[in-house]
């Protein structure tokens, strides 16, 4: 006799008969690859993954799974690092993937604007707005698996917010469609519109949990006929940053990035075979990368070389790549050391900002206050500095054990964090909050801010099915059910 199917199963099998033939994934083959985001830390099998074709199913799925009580997670390229995108274990999630939303509706060059779905991979979105002359200019090293989705509903920041802004500031218009099935389509070109509320501004930084973002208008830019990139050593962060404050001005808006990266950062790049060795004649404590672009009758090049001779208080030592095959292998170095830094296995990751004036103070009291607590502990430091934004990860002892470790990164992190508090700062820059930084941020949040955040959520997803428990609390732990 077979048992009584258990009602989840039931409510699945009825959600799959509701649903076009192929939308639903249930074999736990086919679920393996929706289930671990690619830093490898989180992992849970979802319920079931459903792939919609159109803007019509994703809503036919919501409206169905709002009707009956499912949760659902959308998901994007899983790229994310605070775990927002991968099903809650234990209660279980239907995972909505965008994969095959993934079309570039337009690109104008008139506009400097495209439409595009999100399940659009970033570096196809890039490569169509290139067809036109023009550049999408969100960059970071995952561009290559995250999708436009997940930037949108991530805010992604990345190496060119210096000059470009975070993602939301490219966001011209938003297809949505809500927890209730409906489809709000904002989705406009438009660079002026200031008819009442800027809703799309909700989504944007939402991490799934208020609707499902099915499309995107970006802005796009003319793109830059030339680009220079320097590599260049200095004494100290406090000198750094005093590059950065001339760069800004001599440079002007032609300053793309202004990456910092601490030699500890280079020496593990450098185990990478394909970082070359040592990037300059010897070692030096801090390295920045710069790029600075342009189109029209700019003398860039000459701009460049003359700032840093300019500098010459300031810059030991430095390249200026020759062309873009030498650019790229500096670039590698800034790649290599986030692949490489985990020694394949974990360790802690921060991603805060300070205000750009307090940078350098954060950075040696964060690593004095380190290294008086957690003398093993290696932290590897790099980041967006020209956004104020640090990135100050702690990589374990080697052989350390899972439980020691786990206690090592919470230690050190309250130990950075505090620094953090001490300045004023933010303790999720450009990551977001998630799952993983949800008690710091809740820790530290005005309750004001709080109590209407969880307006906002109640009213967009009255039933809260959406990515349920990433960045607010999950209701019940909420104590309003
Ligand atoms: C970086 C990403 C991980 O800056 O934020 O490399
Ligand atoms: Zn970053």
């Amino acid at each position: 006799m077979n048992a009584p199917p258990d009602p989840q199963a039931k409510a699945l099998a009825a959600l799959a008969s509701a649903m076009p033939e192929g939308m639903l994934l249930t074999a736990d083959d086919d679920l393996l690859r929706f289930s671990r985001d690619w830093s490898g830390d989180h992992y849970a099998r979802p319920l079931a993954v459903a792939r919609p074709r159109s803007v019509e199913e994703v809503s036919a799925l919501l409206r169905h799974c709002n009707a009956e009580g499912i949760h659902v997670v959308p998901q994007g390229g899983l790229t994310g690092l605070v775990g927002a995108a991968v099903a809650s274990f234990p209660s279980g999630e239907v995972v909505i993937s965008l994969e095959r939303l993934n079309k570039v509706r337009s690109v104008s060059a008139i506009d400097f604007a495209m439409v595009v779905e999100a399940g659009c991979i970033l570096e196809e979105a890039k490569t169509r707005a290139e067809a036109a002359d023009c550049i999408l200019p969100i960059t970071f090293g995952a561009q290559g698996s995250c999708q436009i989705g997940g930037n949108v509903a991530t805010n992604a920041g990345g190496f060119n917010v210096l000059r470009y802004g975070m993602t939301r500031d490219l966001v011209l218009g938003l297809e949505v469609v809500l927890p209730d099935g409906r489809v709000w389509n904002g989705l406009k070109t438009l660079r002026k519109d200031n008819r009442g509320y800027d809703l799309k501004q909700l989504f944007i930084g939402s991490e799934g949990t208020l609707g499902v973002i099915t499309a995107a208008a970006l802005k796009i830019f003319p793109r830059p006929t030339q680009i220079e990139t320097a590599l260049v050593g200095v004494e100290s962060v406090e000198k750094a940053m005093e590059l950065y404050a001339r760069a800004r001005r001599e440079c002007s808006d032609l300053l793309t990035a202004f990456e910092l990266i601490l030699r500890g950062g280079i020496e593990i790049a450098m185990r990478s075979p394909a970082a070359m060795g040592d990037p300059l004649s010897s070692p030096y404590p801090v390295y920045v990368l710069i790029e600075v672009s342009a189109g029209g009758r700019v003398d860039l090049r000459a701009l460049l070389e003359g700032f840093l001779g300019d500098a010459g208080d300031i810059v030991l030592d430095g390249v200026v790549a020759s062309n873009r095959a030498q650019a790229a292998r500096l670039w590698m170095l800034r790649e290599m050391m986030v692949e490489w830094q985990g020694r394949g296995g974990r360790y802690l990751r921060t991603d805060v900002s300070v205000p750009i004036s307090s940078l350098a103070a954060f950075v040696s009291d964060a690593l004095a206050a380190l290294k008086a607590s957690h003398p093993d502990a290696l932290p590897v430091t790099y980041g967006h500095v020209g956004d104020g934004n640090i990135h100050l990860n702690i990589v374990p002892p080697e052989h350390m054990g899972p439980e020691e470790m786990e206690a090592l990164f919470h230690a050190t992190e309250e130990v950075i964090f505090d620094v953090i508090d001490n300045h004023g700062g933010s303790i999720s820059a450009e990551h977001g909050v998630g799952k993983v930084k949800q008690q710091a941020f809740l820790d530290r949040a005005d309750p004001v801010a709080l109590e209407l955040a969880g307006r906002i959520k109640d009213a967009l997803d009255p039933k809260h099915i959406m990515s349920e428990g990433r960045i607010l609390a999950a209701r019940n732990a909420r104590g309003h059910d």
